[in-house]
């Protein structure tokens, strides 16, 4: 019988192990990562689904981007640290796969948001109603990035 593959363990992913300390730190900054990730996110879409009107869209989104962009990387640095602990029991769980799809996707739909209807955004800047596209986008950004962090909290479940 041939023994099961092992991947190569690096001396950081090691020491997560054994130091009691080290998992628990770099979930909470992965947890100070996401929180200021998903709530920029979330602010600027409600923005754009029409809540306070006054405030301009383009200036909150100057305000809140580099947030969002300086946020991804304390994310993806820590959430890579924390799969390295156990990669092979993460890459057999379905809920973490569909937790990175969901990152893809959502990482999609921003995508798609600046290359089309972000692009008018000048028309509908401040009190106008932005259009069908936008709004069905950020309402889409807003349940996609609530489910990663549902599948997130679930791993330690399932
Ligand atoms: C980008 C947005 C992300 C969000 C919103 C998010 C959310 C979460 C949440 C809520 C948890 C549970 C924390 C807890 O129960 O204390 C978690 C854990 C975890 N995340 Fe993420 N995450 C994100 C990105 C990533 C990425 C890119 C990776 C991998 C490359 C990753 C890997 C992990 C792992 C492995 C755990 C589980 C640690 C454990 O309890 O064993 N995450 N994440």
């Amino acid at each position: 019988m041939t023994a099961p593959i092992t991947p190569p363990e690096f001396p950081l992913t090691a020491l997560m192990k054994s130091s009691t300390w080290l998992f628990p730190l770099v979930e909470t900054a992965h947890i100070w990562g996401f929180v200021i990730l998903v709530g920029s996110v979330v602010m600027f879409d409600l923005r754009v689904l029409g809540m306070a009107k006054t405030i301009s869209v383009r200036a909150l989104s100057k305000f809140l981007l580099p947030f969002s962009l300086g946020a991804v990387l304390i994310v993806v640095p820590t959430g890579a640290l924390l799969f390295a602990t156990q990669p092979t029991e993460f890459l057999a769980n379905r809920v973490f796969m569909l937790k990175l799809g969901l990152i893809f996707l959502a990482g999609c739909n921003a995508l798609a948001f600046h290359a089309g209807p972000y692009r008018s955004v000048t028309e509908w800047d401040t009190s106008a109603t932005a259009p069908l596209s936008a709004r069905l986008m950020t309402a889409a950004s807003i349940a996609i990035w609530l489910s990663v962090i549902l599948c997130g909290r679930m791993l330690a479940y399932v």
